[in-house]
């Protein structure tokens, strides 16, 4: 029982398990917790747990003295100075844990213990790296996901996710179970696919599992989705569960989490330069409302559509600004001061003015066009030169 700081943890044993448990205010689970991962595992396993803890209450303690009736290793990572959540939490733990399987599971019994060596079993015997706890496969269900809302969002949710990663979750019908058994090698593999390479002969040591997890940059909950994104583990394979009740207290999870949860996607999703430019252009499309609307009220109020332009243009930019700030750049605003990329952003809307403003003049005047559609022709034309004048000088160091 280690408390504090932690180098790396490992059961040597082929086959063996990390059980990664992160916790926020669980004092009234970690013991139940305990108790049935030892009536379930070490007997069909090698096993050590691994806590990684952002409590603020006296969780700590209760598993310290708790530990003392464990057959197994068990050690509590506290982090200080949490960062990244749930998210960052999971990915300390893989960090440090050393045994060939990694189990990530709830501390708050939602998750029935009794499962985590038939992951690890189902994925020795599909040759699978990653093994999924599925509530949407034959057997399994949500009967702990409480009221119609949540079942709503955590539908559409999913639906939106392997919509957005159709390649990437093939295999895979619950990619937001927080319930999963992955191989260390396959966590390092994800240094190597970050690199531009395939995993290299270092994968599987533990140096390559926590340089794999250096990648890992989850936001809040949804730290499968990651792994099964970034890692791109072969052959996921899924045992259905049964997502029961809470044990005791109530879900750290808020409604902000969902916003998190969005911005996750969109960070997943644009990280390729290709799939960038695309959400750049859908962000500028969206520019295209508050633009076109200004532009409507001003010139219905009987405003020369010239100066209207200047205005309606003012209100685009800055939606546009706030949109990709805030998703698609989140990672990148630290290079410049706040007030540096809004006057570079606004220079480039104004030079992007400069060239835009005289060829709607140009295709109204001779083309005969109306001032809105020459506005689209407009915006679209001057489109790509203003997002890769963004991306190189706005975001880039
Ligand atoms: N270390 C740490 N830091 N642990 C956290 C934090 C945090 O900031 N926030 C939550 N946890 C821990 C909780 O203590 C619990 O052990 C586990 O993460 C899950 O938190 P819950 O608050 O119980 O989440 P939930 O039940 O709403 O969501 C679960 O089910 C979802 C599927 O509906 C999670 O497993 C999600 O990942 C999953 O998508
Ligand atoms: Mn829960």
């Amino acid at each position: 029982m280690s408390l504090g700081a932690l180098e790396s943890t490992a059961v040597a044993e082929p086959g063996a398990v990390t059980v990664i448990i992160p916790t926020f205010n669980e004092a009234g689970n970690v013991r139940e917790l305990l108790r049935r991962l030892t009536d379930a595992v070490p007997a069909r396993l090698p096993c050590e747990v691994l806590f990684v803890d952002d409590s603020t209450d006296n969780t700590p303690a209760v598993i310290a003295s708790a530990a003392l009736d464990c057959p197994f290793p068990v050690n509590v990572l506290h982090r200080e100075e949490p960062v990244g959540g749930l998210g960052g939490a999971v990915v300390e733990g893989l960090r440090a844990a050393g045994s060939d399987w990694i189990v990530v599971m709830d501390a708050d019994l939602q998750h029935p213990p009794a499962l985590v060596p038939d992951l690890v079993a189902a994925g020795e015997r599909e040759g699978a790296d990653l093994v999924v706890a599925s509530r949407y496969i034959e057997g399994g269900s949500r009967a702990g996901l409480a009221g119609g809302y949540r079942i709503a969002v955590s539908r559409s949710a999913t639906w939106l996710t392997k919509a957005l990663f159709p390649r990437r979750l093939r295999g895979i019908s619950d990619p937001m179970s927080g319930f999963f058994a992955i191989r260390r090698s396959a966590v390092a593999a994800a240094a190597g696919s970050a690199a531009g390479s395939s995993a290299g002969s270092a994968a599987g040591s533990s140096e390559a599992a926590s340089e794999g997890a250096e990648v890992l940059r989850p936001l809040g909950y949804k730290i499968l989705l990651e792994l099964a994104v970034r890692c791109r583990p072969e052959r996921p394979a899924e045992v259905p569960f049964v997502f029961g009740d809470r044990f005791a207290g109530e879900s750290k999870s808020t409604a902000k989490e969902g916003l998190r949860f969005l911005r996750h996607l969109v960070e997943l999703r644009t990280a390729a330069p290709a799939a960038r430019m695309v959400a750049f252009g859908l962000i500028g499309l969206t520019g295209f409302v508050p633009n076109l609307l200004v532009l409507y009220g001003l010139t219905a109020a009987g405003a020369h559509y010239l100066p209207a332009e200047v205005v309606a243009n003012q209100f685009g930019v800055a939606w546009n600004f706030l949109l990709i700030e805030g998703l698609l750049f989140r990672g990148r605003r630290a290079h410049r001061h706040w007030a540096d990329r809004v006057g570079r952003f606004a220079l480039l809307a104004n030079a992007d003015l400069l060239l835009r403003i005289p060829l709607i003049a140009l295709l109204v005047t001779y083309a005969g066009m109306g001032v809105l559609p020459a506005t689209v022709c407009g915006l679209l034309a001057t489109f790509v030169l203003r997002f890769v004048g963004t991306e190189a000088l706005v975001y880039l160091p």
